[in-house]
């Protein structure tokens, strides 16, 4: 069957009920998610669904059908990371990491599509996501920073053309 990831079609031959998190990590050589519990307990496998994040453990390939995949390495690169991956680094909330592509994952998703979430929205949104670690508190900080940095760059647009048209006005 055929699978969406990063924008990238594959062909893949398993079992219809092989978990997605299966597929990624053992046939397609995308180690980005990770196993954790295996039973949608702890979200350090969380990929996006057309922009939904789901637990990839729990989540057969058959369920996939035409859907778009996007992991973690879908996000950015080292050298050109998303707004989400570099207030990650800024904030240096990674301790073991192992849960982080999952949190970032459930973070990105939710800044896509709320750019200035309120403190109890961000709790909601990263709630399934656990850290042994402990990171919460710097995981809330970069979530708020990313969310700054997104809303400094959706104004941008409507800043420049407030000065064109001021400036055309006064031509
Ligand atoms: S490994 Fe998928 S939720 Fe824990
Ligand atoms: S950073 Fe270690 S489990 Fe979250």
């Amino acid at each position: 069957m055929k699978i969406n990831v990063n924008g990238q079609e594959h062909e893949v031959d398993v079992a219809a009920d092989m978990p997605l998190l299966w597929v990624l990590r053992d046939e397609l050589n995308i180690k980005g998610p990770k196993f954790g519990c295996g039973i949608a307990q702890c979200r350090a496998c969380t990929v996006h669904l057309n922009g939904q994040p789901i637990p990839s453990c729990s989540f057969p390939i058959s369920a996939v059908g035409g859907a778009e995949i996007t992991t973690i390495e879908g996000l950015g690169k080292p050298d050109a990371m998303s707004l989400v991956q570099q207030a990650w680094v800024d904030h240096q909330v990674a301790q073991c990491g192992y849960c982080q592509p999952g949190q970032i994952m459930s973070a990105s998703a939710l800044l896509n599509k709320n750019s200035n979430p309120s403190d109890e929205e961000i709790d909601t949104a990263m709630s399934a996501n656990l850290c042994r670690c402990g990171t919460y508190p710097r995981i809330r900080a970069a979530v708020k920073s990313a969310a700054k940095n997104i809303r400094e760059i959706e104004l941008t647009p409507a800043i420049e053309s407030e000065i064109d048209n001021q400036s055309e006005v006064s031509s």
